[in-house]
């Protein structure tokens, strides 16, 4: 192999990359929507709307949208419990491969906080760090609040069999408050975190292209590197053909 030629290694599968753009994709037309709703007071929003067939239209595809973004959260819930239920990948639950967060992340929480003021070394970071659980996380939270309050908003009678008609009106409240909660979370600490820190920025590809390089791969997840490297697990994740990413 030429040594001149960068090395890529593979983070994401082409699946991953798909659930990702749905699930970009989704919510960025419910959050699209969904504040059109929520503002429908603003003149400028109703000459939106009349332009685009009413409210009635916009809460159509907030519904569509909806549908859409329960489909590939619950593939990729189906996926997790096919892995770990039948295939038994222990490593999904616990471990440098996992989304539970562990006692490192506390500490690299800190530790990277102590970076920021100069007082300490940048934490080393294996294969997922805080932020990044922080991200998964707040999609299984977005969906048990935002997914079913806005559920029972749009099934009300039916829930208004099980539940008082009220909790209707709270369902609402906290549907539009929780929507601006996540909507700002993502333009704000997820666009930071992944595209516009200094390392990163204007754009961080991987999760795109599905790889990145040996010199990304050493410099953001140096303990993930030298875990592979040395028990020669990173032949199983190269990029075929070593390939620039296209
Ligand atoms: C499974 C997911 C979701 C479902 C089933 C859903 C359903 C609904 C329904 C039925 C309404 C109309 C409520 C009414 O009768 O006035 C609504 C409103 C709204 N939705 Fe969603 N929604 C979902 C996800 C989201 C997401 C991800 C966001 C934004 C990030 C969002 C933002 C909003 C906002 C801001 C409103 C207007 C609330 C208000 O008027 O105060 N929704 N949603």
């Amino acid at each position: 192999m030429d040594d001149a030629k960068p090395r890529y290694y593979i983070r994401f599968s082409l699946a991953q990359r798909y659930l990702h753009w749905a699930l970009a994709g989704t919510f960025l037309g419910l959050a699209f929507t969904g504040l059109q709703l929520r503002f429908s007071s603003a003149a400028w929003i109703q000459s939106i709307a009349r332009a685009v067939g009413g409210f009635g239209a916009i809460l159509f595809f907030h519904k569509f949208c909806a549908i859409l973004l329960t489909v590939t959260f619950l593939i990729h819930v189906a996926d997790l419990v096919w892995r770990i239920g039948f295939k038994r990948e222990w490593s999904l639950l616990w471990g440098p491969n996992s989304m539970v967060p562990r006692w490192k992340d506390i500490l690299d929480f800190f530790g990277n906080l102590k970076w920021f003021f100069r007082l300490g070394p940048q934490p080393r970071f294996d294969r997922f760090a805080y932020w990044d659980k922080l991200d998964y996380w707040g999609v299984f939270w977005g969906m048990a609040i935002i997914g079913l309050s806005g559920y029972a908003m749009w099934f009300g009678s039916f829930f208004a069999r099980l539940i008082p008609g009220s909790w209707l009106n709270i369902a609402l409240l906290i549907h539009g408050e929780e929507a601006i909660l996540a909507t700002g979370w993502i333009f704000i600490v997820h666009f930071f975190n992944t595209h516009l820190r200094p390392e990163n920025f204007p754009m961080d590809l991987t999760i795109f292209t599905g790889r990145l390089s040996e010199e990304e791969l050493k410099r953001m997840h140096p303990e993930e590197y030298e875990r592979l490297a040395a028990s020669g697990g990173l032949q199983a994740i190269a990029a075929e053909n070593n390939r620039t990413p296209s």
